[in-house]
């Protein structure tokens, strides 16, 4: 037997051995898969991590960088990088979809949408199989439609396919109140519904407090609408200063959510999630808050929406709702 099948045979047999605690598969090693796998491993969620790529050397390249830290850090997480070895990925309780291409691309949104959904078509195809039981996480762009995509390619329950876009957008909203208020980002609540995208986020300006205060009482109208200019701007900001999309903020939201589940948590977070007529929408995934904890979405909360708040989600799902109509003639899921 040569050295490199010897190599091979040891790595899966260290894949599907090393399971103690939880096991979560990060798919896509690029900048938001590798930031996401450092803040899970950093915070010890899981024993295992996998981050899985489906170009060679990049994915074992990113997890070797984390693990050489492990040294100064103090975790004991292992993160092993996997190119194209599905095996490596069984029994996972957490999947988490962010592979496909970054805002660098210059692509229009339908040819995102198709590319992406080609992407997350032919890898949740082959990872359910290999981790039934799992939670999936989706956070390629873009998100709504991903997420409907996975929830009716792999079949699971609608609990258990969950859009992170959303949760970001809120963490930006709460980055520039506090910016405005001057005050500890802890202090501030804020939350984002609505698509995660610029034309469909809806920054809820009646529920954001500092200290339980609501912000409409500290700050003046104008400094509001900048604000949530910036806010629904967040992600374009970021791709013209850095010339790709973001990953630290999104890493960590990540982690965040993938925490809440593996250690249910139940924490409320502004997530995509497919409604049956909640908020007045059915056969749609789009952001609203949601209790996430051990069985994924445990509960979908019910905020009450004035006519303003209402008519921008509205706008939001039927933007959401025409790109799935697409997907539905590329896919010929109504056939
Ligand atoms: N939902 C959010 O809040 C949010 C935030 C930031 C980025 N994103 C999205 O996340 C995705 C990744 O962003 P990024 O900045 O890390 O991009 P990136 O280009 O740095 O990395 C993408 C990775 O996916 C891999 N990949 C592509 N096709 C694959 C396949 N079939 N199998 C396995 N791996 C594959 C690529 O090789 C690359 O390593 C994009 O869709 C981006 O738009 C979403």
């Amino acid at each position: 037997m040569s050295f490199n099948s010897l190599l091979l045979i040891s790595l899966i047999i260290l894949c599907q051995s090393i399971v103690k605690g939880a096991k979560i598969t990060i798919v896509g090693a690029g900048n938001v898969g590798a930031s996401t796998a450092n803040y899970l491993a950093l915070n010890e969620v899981a024993s295992e991590i996998v981050l899985f790529n489906r170009r060679e050397g990049k994915a074992e390249g990113k997890a070797m960088d984390i693990m050489q830290a492990s040294y100064i850090l103090g975790f004991s997480s292992i993160v092993t990088g996997v190119s194209g070895d599905y095996t490596c990925t069984a029994n996972s309780d957490v999947v988490v979809i962010a592979s496909g291409v970054s805002g660098k691309s210059g692509l229009t949104r339908e040819e995102l949408l198709e590319i992406s959904a080609g992407i997350v078509k032919s890898l949740v195809e082959k990872l359910i199989l290999y981790s039934p039981n799992a939670i999936f996480v989706i956070v390629s762009n873009p998100v709504d439609e991903m997420t409907k995509l996975t929830l009716k390619l792999t079949g699971l329950p609608k609990n258990k396919v969950i859009g992170m876009g959303n949760f970001l957008d809120s963490n930006r909203f709460k980055y520039y109140l506090a910016e405005a208020l001057k005050a500890n980002p802890k202090d501030i609540q804020g939350l984002v519904i609505g698509g995660h995208g610029d034309k469909t986020m809806v920054p809820l300006i009646r529920y954001a407090t500092y200290k339980w205060i609501p912000i409409s009482d500290l700050l003046p109208q104008s400094i509001i609408e900048e604000v949530v200019k910036a806010t629904v701007l967040g992600g374009t900001t970021l791709i013209k200063l850095l010339g790709t999309s973001a990953w630290m903020a999104p890493g960590a939201s990540i982690y965040y959510l993938v925490d809440s589940i593996i250690n249910d948590k139940k924490r409320l977070i502004s997530c995509s999630v497919y409604l049956e007529g909640e908020y007045g929408w059915k056969d749609i995934a789009i952001g609203v808050p949601v209790i996430i904890g051990k069985n994924g979405i445990e509960k979908i909360v019910n905020l009450e929406l004035n006519e303003e708040e209402k008519a921008l989600f509205d706008k939001a799902a039927k933007n959401v709702k025409q790109n799935d109509d697409i997907l539905d003639k590329i896919f010929q899921f109504n056939k």
